[in-house]
């Protein structure tokens, strides 16, 4: 399986990508999309000594910059003819005041929602040529609503209600994208993975000291997981058959009773007039003629 993971320099994507990694009767090649170059290479290394057989790579990307997504989209085309799975991932999570982006956007709207539209719109094609069934796997958390009329928390913000608007917003596309796929003979699945249990990320290291105090003692509790077991959990999700994915495709699900279950969603994100006015909104932000043209054919102009 090749399978892109943006965000894989840390955290549940790094997690993700040191099991799907030690998976060695899977040939898995692994593309780590992320902003440091030189972090991506350490993590290289640090996965290559605990599997020394797998195949990595990196596609380098700040999400936070939309010309370096356009350019990241086009150097992974040019360098592959197919992909099997995208882990889409990669997130700011607190942070102490909103910062906006050269873009002119919240960053978390645009790193954890925007941008990865935006690099999954461009990745479409190689998904559809997936010989073992394309599939997108989502980050995501329930609830959050959007912010119609301050999309971008220009007037009033907090790091919760960003995070929660940018999650609403995956789960709202990734119900887009299953319905566009719907009747397609190529079929991609879109699911969103909700991890059951919180994880012992890098964010430790981002949150104010009396958080990570209080993160110290519930680590001691059993509260929260490694990145490793988080890893395990979810590996089976870009590795299972077409019709296994095919089947949980549209949903969002989480990990209980050592299998996967579906989560109810909110009627906000099931409503079809506000997923297409996320839609439009969207691709109208990406300022990429290209974007609108993939989705007008399931949509009509007029709609979006
Ligand atoms: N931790 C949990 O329990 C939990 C639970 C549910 C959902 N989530 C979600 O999981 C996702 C990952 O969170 P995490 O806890 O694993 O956090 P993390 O350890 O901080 O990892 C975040 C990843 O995103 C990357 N990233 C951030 N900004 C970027 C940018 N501008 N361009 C490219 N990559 C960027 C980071 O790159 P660097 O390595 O360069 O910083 C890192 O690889 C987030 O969307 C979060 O909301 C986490």
């Amino acid at each position: 399986m090749k399978i892109l993971i943006t965000g894989g320099t840390n955290g549940m994507g790094k997690g993700v990508a040191k099991a799907l990694a030690a998976h060695s009767g899977e040939e898995n090649e692994i593309i780590i999309l992320c902003r440091s170059e030189a972090l991506g290479l350490k993590t290289i290394d640090e996965i290559k000594k605990e599997s020394p057989g797998a195949t990595l790579s990196l596609a380098l990307c700040d999400l936070s910059d939309m010309g370096s997504v356009r350019n990241a989209a086009l150097t992974i085309k040019s360098r592959h003819d197919f992909l099997d799975s995208i882990f889409i991932n990669a997130g700011l999570g607190y942070a102490s005041q909103r910062i906006e982006t050269p873009d002119g956007m919240d960053s978390h709207f645009q790193v954890n929602y925007l941008s990865q539209f935006y690099l999954v719109a461009q990745l479409l094609g190689l998904l559809e040529k997936s010989t073992r069934g394309g599939r997108v796997i989502f980050n995501a958390t329930p609830g959050g609503k959007i912010y119609w009329d301050d999309m971008q928390m220009s007037k009033q913000w907090n790091y919760e209600d960003a995070i929660h608007q940018a999650m609403a917003a995956k789960r709202m596309l990734l119900i887009t994208l299953h319905e566009l796929y719907k009747e397609k003979a190529n079929k991609v699945s879109f699911i969103g993975f909700s991890i059951h249990q919180t994880v012992w990320t890098n964010q430790i290291n981002i949150i104010p000291a009396s958080m990570r105090i209080m993160a110290t003692i519930m680590k001691v509790f059993g509260l929260f997981i490694s990145i490793e077991k988080c890893g395990e959990i979810m590996a089976p999700l870009f590795m299972e058959y077409a019709q296994e994915t095919g089947k949980k495709s549209g949903s969002l699900i989480t990990w209980k009773k050592g299998g996967f279950e579906k989560l109810p969603e909110n009627d906000e994100v099931l409503n079809i007039g506000a997923r297409e006015k996320l839609l439009g909104s969207s691709i109208a932000l990406c300022k990429d003629e290209a974007i609108g043209a993939i989705f007008a054919e399931a949509f009509s102009k007029e709609r979006i």
